[in-house]
């Protein structure tokens, strides 16, 4: 596992940014894991800014969101899909056909749902970068604690503690759903290659919890121990419960100096 510290939620955007048009230089026609919440808002915001400045195109590009609720339409502003379109799809020329939300209306079965959902990230040929942010329960996607480890895409229960972290998205007196369709842990790690960002020191346990935790189904962030190509972007504050953040940094500055001596030698 790789865990990447820096001093600002500012820093965080940036590097994901940089890991995300890395991904799509290198290929063209990216498959894109995309998560919600507060923590992305910066990260959208910078590749929404560049792709205004440079030539990066993001139209062969597919994206497969991690969760919606379940019984909030796609216009409501505080679903995933209003969210996602509001803050990156209609800001880069991304194709909307190929960006996939697995919304579930009332009238539709949700296991069926969530078939399919599963059908068409392997007929896309499966995920090359997952983004993550994380719970202050250490969920991922919707998959709470207790999610089985080899989960796929279905329907969950939030948590109290998930309800009330969210409450703050809703107005008073207004319906907040308890259910949600989340790709599931096997899901989110069969990704070739998966970021977790986090932020804040509210994340801090989480994180904690994730990196250096024993891998357990109550803390559904730590399956990620399993994956061969997981990388933790997470500010000061996220990372001030480790108990290895100052090898964490010596490590990453290790691999800057590697790579700049390289550098220097091929100039
Ligand atoms: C939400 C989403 C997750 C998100 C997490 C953290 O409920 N389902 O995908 O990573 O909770 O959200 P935030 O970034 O707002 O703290």
């Amino acid at each position: 596992m790789e865990v990447i510290i820096v001093d600002s939620p500012k820093l965080v955007a940036e590097r994901a940014a940089d890991e995300i048009e890395g991904q799509v230089e290198a290929k063209s026609d990216a498959v894109l894991g995309l998560a919600t919440g507060s923590t992305p808002l910066r990260l959208y915001k910078e590749i929404s800014t560049r792709a205004a400045q440079n030539s990066l195109s993001y139209k062969s590009v597919t994206t497969f969101n991690l969760d919606e609720y379940i019984g909030l339409s796609a216009s409501d502003p505080r679903s995933y899909r209003f969210y996602m379109d509001q803050r990156l799809f209609s800001n880069i020329d991304i194709e909307t056909a190929n960006t996939h939300v697995p919304s579930c209306a009332l009238t539709e079965d949700p296991q069926e749902v969530c078939e399919q959902y599963e059908a068409s990230i392997a007929r896309a040929g499966g995920i090359d970068l997952q983004v993550l942010g994380i719970g202050t329960n250490g969920h991922i996607g919707f998959n709470e604690p207790s999610s089985s480890l080899s989960s796929l895409t279905r329907v969950k229960t939030l948590t109290d503690r998930t309800v009330r972290d969210n409450r703050r998205l809703f107005a008073d007196n207004e319906f907040q759903p308890r259910l949600a369709i989340t790709m599931g842990i096997q899901t989110i790690s069969n990704a070739t290659r998966v970021l977790l960002l986090a932020t804040g020191k509210r994340k801090a346990a989480a994180v904690s919890a994730a990196i250096e935790g024993p891998v357990t189904a109550m803390c559904p962030a730590s399956a990620l121990q399993f994956h061969r190509n997981v990388t933790f972007i997470i500010d000061s504050a996220a990372a001030s419960e480790l108990k290895q953040a100052d090898y964490y940094r010596w490590v990453e500055q290790a691999k800057q100096d590697l790579a700049l001596s390289r550098h220097r030698a091929l100039d």
